[in-house]
């Protein structure tokens, strides 16, 4: 069974990028189930002693492997203008894209009118009486998926289709400007302009355009491995985060059927990305927030600045609630613990084995909102360790006490560490970690 994917267990910037360049030469296929731009997949590596980065949004971090091929599923939300940015930015490393990006015809589009939505409802709730904004990114991906619920989106095959395109361009924007107008008091926008700036699309992308499931059918029939690679991380869910701070996709293993046409009885490997301590970006609860000195501090360590947006993640402690509830929606088979680099020079480490609400204390992780901004949560006190682990290759080698952490994970999760990241490059990875971390 030749599917694994690749899934964030907290709320996204858990390093999945990384992981998934990192197995991409052991698959044949690298395919992006849900979301749109709003992700920021980083990939580091060193070329000739020099650190090159490179932040991919919308193409699946396997493109830089040679062989690999790249698909972007029915499940994602594509904004055509973004991907054909990407596409030339990835071109202009020398990196061929030809034949290697597969898009699904079924993928819904995000349109300028999407965007404008957001932004309106955002700016909204920002100045209700009780403050509800999400803190979205912007790149309207819930306007998107609303529309492809309610059955009026319009899909990367209608723009193959110039008459088809008009029709439901105008269409939309006219609808989409009315509510810009009425509800929101904010400008409408310029039909004209937008419908020929996308009829232009059509041979742009044409190309790449398929129907990904019957391809991913057919290749997995021929033995192909592939990697499914999710994006923004299981608590933002939009059916298992704290609703409404959430995304509107599906993170969770199951989008990886939905979101790519391919069936649970192919998948045998879930990879849970865990942070070795937790970030959130924008608006909801957060539990094991650290407001003071040491949340500034990962933050510095940790360079937790979103990689779409720029803005500063909030930091806190490893919640091993909140993972636990994470490794019971997905079934994680395995996970990866990232950064475990930052935690360094610390005395005393803080993990959150159980929450107080309701004068009871429990390990159950009550995902509503309300209830969850009211959890106090109850910590256990790790030692820490000072040696700089970043240039560690192997698990022996790293500090009694950074083993124990892994141990102490691993033991309360009842889930296997098979990964530890220990920086951001290509090479600051131990894969050994099996025989030591239990010890
Ligand atoms: P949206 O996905 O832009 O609608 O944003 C909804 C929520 O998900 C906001 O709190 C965002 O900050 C968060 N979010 C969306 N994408 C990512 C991501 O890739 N990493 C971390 N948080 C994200």
């Amino acid at each position: 069974m030749p599917v694994s994917i690749v899934i964030g267990s907290q709320w996204g910037d858990e390093g999945k990028g990384k992981i998934v360049d990192l197995l991409s030469p052991d698959v044949d296929i690298v395919a992006r189930y849900q979301g749109g731009a709003n992700a920021g997949h980083t990939i580091v590596w060193d070329e000739e002693g020099e650190t090159e980065e490179f932040v991919l949004h919308l193409v699946p971090s396997g493109i830089f492997h040679e062989g690999v091929t790249c698909v972007i599923g029915n499940g994602v939300v594509l904004d055509p203008k973004a991907i054909l940015e990407e596409i030339e930015k990835i071109k202009s490393l020398g990196v061929d894209v030809e034949g290697r990006l597969k898009i699904s015809h079924n993928a819904h589009l995000i349109m300028p009118y999407h965007k404008a939505i957001e932004a309106a409802q955002e700016e909204e709730r920002a100045s209700a009486d009780d403050d509800d904004e999400i803190g979205t990114t912007g790149r309207g991906i819930g306007p998107a998926y609303t529309d492809k619920f309610a059955r009026t989106g319009i899909r990367v095959v209608d723009l193959l289709d110039e008459d088809v395109l008009r029709r439901k361009l105008r269409r939309s924007i006219e609808e989409k400007n009315a509510i810009l107008r009425d509800v929101y008091d904010a400008e409408a926008l310029d039909v004209d302009r937008i419908v020929e700036e996308y009829v232009e699309f059509d041979h742009k992308i044409d190309d790449y355009v398929t129907d990904t499931s019957a391809y991913l059918s057919r290749a997995l029939d021929d033995g192909a491995r592939v990697l499914a690679e999710g994006a923004q991380g299981s608590l933002l869910d939009v059916d298992f985060g704290s609703y409404p701070y959430v995304t509107s996709s599906h993170p969770t293993a199951g989008g990886c059927c939905t979101g790519l046409g391919v069936s649970p009885t192919e998948i045998d490997r879930v990879l849970g990305i865990a942070k070795a301590y937790c970030t959130r970006v924008g608006n909801g609860p957060f539990p094991t927030e650290l407001d003071g000195e040491v949340g500034e501090d990962l933050r510095e360590k940790g360079d937790e600045f979103g990689a779409t947006t720029g803005r500063p993640r909030r930091c806190g402690w490893l919640d091993l609630v909140a993972l636990r509830y994470t490794c019971m929606v997905n079934g994680f088979s395995e996970l990866a613990l990232t950064k475990l680099d930052v935690l360094s020079g610390t005395d005393e480490l803080k993990v959150c084995t159980q929450y107080r609400y309701d004068d009871k204390v429990t390990r159950r992780f009550p995902s509503e909102p309300q209830n969850l901004t009211r959890v106090e949560p109850q910590y256990e006190t790790l030692p820490g360790w000072e040696a700089d682990i970043s240039g560690v290759r192997h698990v022996e080698d790293l500090p009694r006490e950074a083993r124990d952490y892994l141990a102490f994970v691993e033991n309360y999760l009842d889930v296997e560490i098979g990964l530890v990241s220990n920086g951001p490059r290509r090479s600051q990875i131990i894969t050994d970690v099996q025989p030591m971390a239990a010890a």
